[in-house]
């Protein structure tokens, strides 16, 4: 009697042991098969003590014990289906033959393509490259460029400035690397000076608080008007196309003398007259002149013996015109839909 209830408690204690098996792998599943169902194993044990248990009890018991036995195998097969079915549909999704997915590649922004156009475009006639700061003193980005402190031309250029202190602000134009240039290099100078630059402007489809600049300057001895017609001339064939036509009218910036402002033929309606133009068949892409003796001097250069003349664009126009956008704030924006559509544009 007593044997009977010790082998009940062993079963019932295996069954619920068995009810709870878990298993991370298939080898844990194959350890758990030997420990409870090989020769040796907890269930297999107890089918040997089962011998001697008196026959008058045999039928209980082996009744237990073969339900055990039922029980422990079909726990075992499930856990191992568990794993077949995993290990089949991950068989199914690891296609080492599959094309791999598409991949949408980067691509530079249009107004970088259109600044390295711009550079490698005066880079062919020996332009090369300067930088300067984005924050400026009012000497380089004013003073030294002719702009006397009350004159009216810096209502056109508004930028920010620091509070406490006047004399720092956002440059509101690259011409104050062409000052920091002329400071510093002896003449001959033919440079670039392509940057980010600020104004104090409400955002609209056609202007921004912030937008680039690239700016040039050649000085030398004898440099003269027609030097800087034909160098722009070059330009805007070599950034519009060859039968481009460039018109040249007078303007005014304090740092040059002669100015002038320059438009080419527009390129999209080819001069007959858009929207673009206004129905005038041109756009004005740029301002020049030839550089103003004050300024030259300035910065330690003779005017007597040196003349030279410089240039400004705005990166954000030429690219509007190029590619023909409509709204300035799609630069600034990142929208990936916009931006997409330059793909492959390398330059
Ligand atoms: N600095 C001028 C501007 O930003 C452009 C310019 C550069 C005009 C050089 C003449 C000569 O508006």
């Amino acid at each position: 009697m007593e044997e009977q209830i010790r082998m009940k408690e062993r079963i019932e204690q295996l069954v619920s042991e068995i009810d709870s098996l878990k298993a991370a792998s298939l080898e844990e599943v194959e350890q758990l098969r030997l420990k409870y169902l090989s020769k040796k194993g907890m269930v297999s044990v107890l089918f040997d003590d089962f011998k001697s248990v008196p026959a008058e009890m045999k039928r209980d018991v082996g009744q237990l014990l073969n339900d055990l036995k039922t029980r422990a195998n079909q726990r075992i097969d499930s856990l191992k289906s568990s794993f077949d079915r995993g290990e089949s549909v991950s068989k199914v999704n690891l296609d080492l033959t599959r094309p791999a997915g598409h991949i949408q590649p980067g691509s530079r922004h249009p107004l970088s393509v259109v600044r390295n156009r711009i550079i490698k475009i005066f880079d062919r006639i020996g332009f090369t490259v300067a930088e300067g700061p984005e924050i400026e003193d009012d000497l380089h980005n004013f003073s030294a460029l002719n702009f006397t402190p009350d004159h009216p031309a810096r209502d056109m250029q508004d930028t920010f400035f620091i509070a406490t202190n006047p004399d720092i602000l956002l440059r509101t134009h690259t011409s104050s690397v062409q000052i920091r240039t002329m400071e510093t290099t002896n003449p001959p100078i033919r440079m670039i000076f392509p940057g980010r630059v600020f104004r104090n402007e409400a955002i609209s489809a056609r202007a921004h608080c912030i937008f680039h600049q690239v700016e040039g300057l050649y000085i030398n001895k004898d440099v003269s008007f027609a030097d800087l017609k034909q160098t722009l001339m070059y330009f805007a064939k070599e950034m519009f196309g060859e039968d481009t036509e460039i018109r040249l009218r007078p303007s005014y910036f304090p740092f040059t003398e002669p100015s002038g402002e320059m438009d080419v033929s527009c390129n999209i309606c080819g001069g007959t007259g858009c929207n673009i133009c206004k129905y005038t068949g041109w756009v004005e892409i740029l301002g020049c002149g030839m550089v103003d003796p004050n300024t030259l001097e300035h910065c330690g250069i003779d005017p007597q013996v040196y003349t030279g003349f410089a240039f400004g664009m705005g990166i954000e126009r030429i690219t509007m015109l190029k590619y023909q956008v409509k709204d300035l704030r799609l630069f600034f924006e990142n929208d990936v839909r916009f931006l997409r559509q330059f793909t492959g544009y390398s330059v």
